[in-house]
């Protein structure tokens, strides 16, 4: 039996140590974020108390050992009733800005932010409320931690058609808030084109359009994510190598994939990280970028999702770079911000 010799083992938890450093540090951007996936147990038990809403575990324990998921519905079940703590203007602006203040640590420069706002009106929650507390967050962002931020508006693909084109007329007084429009939610059976006049109207209002698709549904709804949709970015998109057609359209036309390595081994989309298509993608021409999800519920945020598969691929540095600088091609941005983030991405990567 081969037994490391301990100069081995030391030089390999050095090593560990310092790739960490190098993605802490990398100038990174995050392009799917569920704000109402960022709720960590404790601030849901002190919004409950605050709130007088009662959970249905004893402490924070309970919770996190109630993150045991099979596939993507049994995650929502307690993901949507989980955002039930979130009631007040002040509840949603502390969520924004626990994480946003929590990144700047880890080097975050631009955020894409999606928020799920049928989950909230569905309570008597309105714009107002939610859109009021992430704005303070956004702003304080921007003035004290340098990290500039968007909101995308996600409709709910388990709903119908009708009530994602109320949900965007809803939406109108505020579009000056929001970038684009994103379909979230229980993919599987709830194809994308039950959705187009909900994104022809967003896109006629000048917001931009990205989905979910592929995650654990087929490449088919990737294909009508693009087509019917009029999708920018794709996201998960995992499932598109079942189909060499589109895989050939994704690296010809550098969509975006925005995967989140963490999330897809938790909700059993990969058994384990070493199976995750990622590198594979990225090989092939693919603009892959790497992103966190739902990361109060995935067990890492954005610096521990491009550990995980910098570890379990073999990711090199450039591999690295090229997953940051394919995020900040992605984002959002005019050219003038992106070229000042991709300066610094080469800066660091120079250093
Ligand atoms: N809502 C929050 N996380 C999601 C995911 N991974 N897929 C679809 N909808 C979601
Ligand atoms: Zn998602």
């Amino acid at each position: 039996m081969f037994v490391p010799s301990l100069w081995v083992v030391s030089a390999a938890i050095v090593e560990r140590g310092v790739m960490e450093g190098f993605i802490r540090g990398l100038p990174k951007v995050e392009l799917h974020l569920h704000i109402e996936g960022t709720l960590e147990p404790e601030m849901m038990f002190e919004m409950a108390g605050r709130n007088g809403v009662t959970l249905p575990f004893a402490d924070v324990d309970e919770v996190r050992a109630a993150y045991q998921f099979s596939d993507l519905q049994s995650f929502l079940d307690i993901y949507y009733q989980g955002a039930e703590v979130l009631q007040t203007e002040r509840d949603f602006h502390d969520l924004m800005w626990a994480y946003l203040s929590r990144m700047a640590g880890e080097n975050l420069r631009h955020a894409e932010i999606f928020f799920d706002p049928q989950t909230h009106l569905g309570r008597g929650i309105g714009f107002e409320t939610f859109m009021g507390g992430f704005a303070t967050a956004q702003q304080n962002a921007r003035e004290r931690l340098g990290i500039t931020t968007k909101l995308i508006m996600c409709f709910l693909r388990h709903l119908d058609g009708a009530e994602a084109v109320a949900t965007i007329r809803a939406a109108m007084p505020f579009k000056g808030a929001i970038a684009a429009v994103g379909l979230d939610s229980g993919e599987r059976g709830n194809p994308p084109e039950r959705f187009a006049d909900a994104f022809a109207m967003a896109r006629e209002a000048g917001l931009r359009a990205v989905a979910h698709a592929g995650e654990e549904g087929p490449p088919a709804y990737i294909t009508g994510a693009l087509d019917v949709l009029g999708a920018e970015r794709i996201d998960h998109g995992v499932a598109c190598e079942q189909d060499e057609a589109l895989l050939d359209r994704l690296v010809a036309s550098r969509i975006p994939l925005t995967m989140c390595p963490l999330s897809n081994v938790k909700l059993r989309v990969f058994d384990v990280m070493e199976d995750h298509n990622l590198k594979r993608l990225l090989d092939r021409g693919v603009a892959v970028t790497v992103n966190s999800d739902d990361p109060a519920y995935f067990g890492g945020y954005l610096t521990d999702n491009y550990l995980a598969i910098q570890r379990a691929l073999d990711l090199s540095r450039d591999d690295l770079v090229a997953l940051a600088r394919n995020g900040i091609e992605a984002t959002f941005l005019d050219d003038p911000s992106k070229a000042v983030l991709l300066a610094d991405l080469a800066a660091y990567a120079a250093g």
